[in-house]
């Protein structure tokens, strides 16, 4: 496995890239909209592609670089169910696996310190975000942190973790880079407790001030979705209910770009093709199969994901090599659903 540590001094956050092999798909977790073009640079001397970039939750003390990301590399941008980000590709939940070209990280809803936050395990390390900390646990006083739920997350999910596995935070400000879970049951001197309510007494007694850069960082954030209305404004879009009425016709070929954990969760639109979007590219490009299926039928692509937001780069990436007439459904499967539209499972 590749695996890096990154850190962004001003936040002191940690962001970790990983990979399974040199010329392989990545995944960054936590990345930092200051360091983006410092993960772009090692991404390519690594010779890797990115192709997820994931949060553990919304953070408050630095700007995410999901966006950015996203943006240069159209990679999936994603989160937790929960999140109050407007829009992220995919949205995560407990017990899903979060997977990339031969790695998959069990997914742990972990919530405390905010209510989207979640952990990412592997065999032998967990990213914990901000949920358990090296010596420390995420502050839980934010409008929707709870001490009670952190303490389950950490005592009920965590902690229940092999011992030797490696705890990788979102942060640390003493400059401690890993630990343990035995470590941390034995020395994190928040976990000496003997009950929830001793746990909620000193998370709801620590005074903390709020993050420098929280009235910044929360609503920017929030604001992390693909602007889907570049895509409409170009005539390549169709809103739900145009999409119900394009869904029967014998000239439309349905492209469903999601995972297969994503369309066993949120069922398919009947009769659709599955393209996973990592492997779209080649699908599109002459001599793959989509592109050859417009070809030979003329039929008219409708490309559609989760929230629209893969989707909307599969067109412009459609539109790129020639299929003209590709568009997709804005909001994806989310909002075909708000428009009653069927779903198969
Ligand atoms: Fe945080």
């Amino acid at each position: 496995m590749i695996f890096r540590q990154l850190f962004d001094s001003v936040s002191s956050t940690y962001s970790y890239l990983l990979a399974s092999r040199q010329g392989g798909e990545a995944l960054i977790i936590d990345p930092v909209l200051d360091k983006v073009d410092r993960y772009l640079r090692l991404v390519r001397e690594l010779d890797l592609r990115l192709v997820k970039a994931v949060d553990t939750h919304l953070h408050a003390d630095h700007i995410t670089g999901l966006g950015a990301l996203r943006d240069k590399t159209q990679c999936i941008t994603v989160m937790g169910e929960q999140t109050k980000a407007d829009v992220v590709s995919m949205r995560l939940a407990d017990g899903d696996r979060l997977t990339i070209e031969g790695l998959a990280l069990d997914v742990v809803y972990t919530p405390g310190h905010t209510d989207d936050s979640y952990s990412f395990a592997l065999p032998d390390r967990v990213f914990t975000g901000d949920t358990l900390l090296i010596r420390g646990t995420g502050c839980t006083d934010f409008p929707n942190g709870d001490a009670r739920h952190q303490y389950e997350s950490i005592f009920g999910r965590l902690l229940k973790l092999p011992d030797s596995t490696l705890v990788y935070p979102a942060h640390d400000y003493r400059g401690d880079t890993v630990s343990t879970i035995g470590e941390e049951k034995a020395f994190n001197p928040r976990l000496q407790v003997r009950s929830v309510e001793e746990y909620v007494e000193i998370m709801n007694n620590l005074k903390l001030a709020n993050p420098k850069m929280m009235d910044v960082a929360v609503p920017a954030n929030m604001k992390v979705g693909l602007h889907q209305d570049e895509i409409a404004r170009r005539g390549w879009a169709a809103n739900a209910n145009e999409a119900l009425a394009l869904a029967g016709k014998p000239d439309v070929a349905l492209i469903d770009l999601r995972e297969r954990s994503e369309r066993e969760r949120q069922g398919i639109i009947p009769g659709a093709l599955h393209v996973p979007y990592p492997r779209l590219q080649e699908s599109i490009a002459p001599g793959g199969v989509l592109h050859e299926l417009v070809r030979s039928t003329g039929k008219r692509l409708v490309l559609y994901c989760a929230f629209g937001e893969r989707s909307a780069m599969a067109v412009q990436a459609a539109q790129d090599e020639g299929l003209t007439s590709a568009c997709h459904i804005e909001g994806g499967i989310d909002a075909w659903k708000r428009a009653n539209g069927p779903l198969v499972r």
